[in-house]
């Protein structure tokens, strides 16, 4: 552990280097990240698509580590969306194996960060030892206190709000709600994001311009930042770059500034 401290304070006092530039403007809150480009990527090298996500999984890391150090608060990411499973089974067995992984070599240092991690979208249909690494982190991060990392597996954003609103109509058959009450603010506290600050920034790579299903509710109005960068290419300078382009943006939320 003293050892993993030690790297830790080397690689935040690198990172703070990267970091340390001037940033303009307001911080975004929440970022939400589509994550897209790596099996491209993968092809480009004559690779097997899965090698892409394998690359991908380690500008995870990089991007967790960079948006702690720049003091964002909630971090989502889409590692799989309900339309992901038209995919071949061998890929998406992989993809459902990444995050056991993902978590075995990554949880010390996010536990040392204080990181808390957090699942988005129905794990009740994921494999079960997909479940299990679910359950195993979300144990892990339960008391921390710093930065909320969001993972979107087999998440869609319609399938959020209409899980949403059964869940309300549940409470209102319970007598615990009514539909008198029905607002914008009770269908966001029924979505699997809760309550939390909706995202401000959402970025996507790859040069695709959607949203794929992602947060839409969420992201009404949120700042859209599009890049041709790959997701395995996509570094800590290209996220200063989307941070930096969204502090010159002015926000009216349809009002008059
Ligand atoms: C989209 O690229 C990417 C995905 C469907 C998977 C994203 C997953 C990761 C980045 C790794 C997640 C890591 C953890 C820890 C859960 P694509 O395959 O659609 O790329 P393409 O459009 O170039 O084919």
């Amino acid at each position: 552990m003293r050892e993993l401290k030690r790297l830790w304070t080397w690689r935040t006092k690198a990172d703070s280097q990267t970091a340390n530039v001037e940033l303009k403007g307001d911080l975004p809150a929440h970022i939400a990240i589509i994550m897209d480009g790596n099996g491209r990527w993968a092809n480009r090298r004559g690779l097997p698509r899965i090698a892409g996500h394998r690359a991908g999984m380690t500008t995870v890391r990089e991007v967790i580590r960079a948006c702690d150090d720049l003091g964002i608060q909630i971090l989502t990411l889409y590692a799989f969306s309900t339309e992901n499973w038209k995919r071949p089974e061998f890929e998406v067995e992989y993809l459902m194996r990444l995050p056991e992984e993902f978590f075995r070599s990554e949880m010390d240092e996010l536990a040392l960060r204080g990181v808390r991690v957090r699942f988005i979208g129905d794990t009740t249909k994921l494999p079960e030892y997909t479940q299990e690494t679910v359950r195993r982190s979300l144990e892990r991060t339960r008391d921390n206190q710093g930065m909320i990392v969001n993972f979107a597996l087999n998440y869609g954003g319609r399938a959020d709000v209409v899980q949403a609103v059964q869940k309300y109509a549940e409470e209102v058959a319970a007598g615990r709600s009514s539909w008198a009450q029905f607002d914008e603010p009770a269908l966001s506290a029924h979505l699997s994001t809760g309550s939390t600050h909706d995202p401000d920034l959402v970025i996507r790579t790859s040069g695709e311009m959607r949203l794929s299903n992602f947060l839409i509710w969420q992201a009404a109005y949120a700042e859209l930042w599009f890049t041709d960068v790959l997701w395995p290419d996509f570094r800590r300078e290209t996220l200063i770059e989307a941070i930096q382009d969204y502090g010159r943006r002015k926000r009216r939320f349809g009002g008059l500034k």
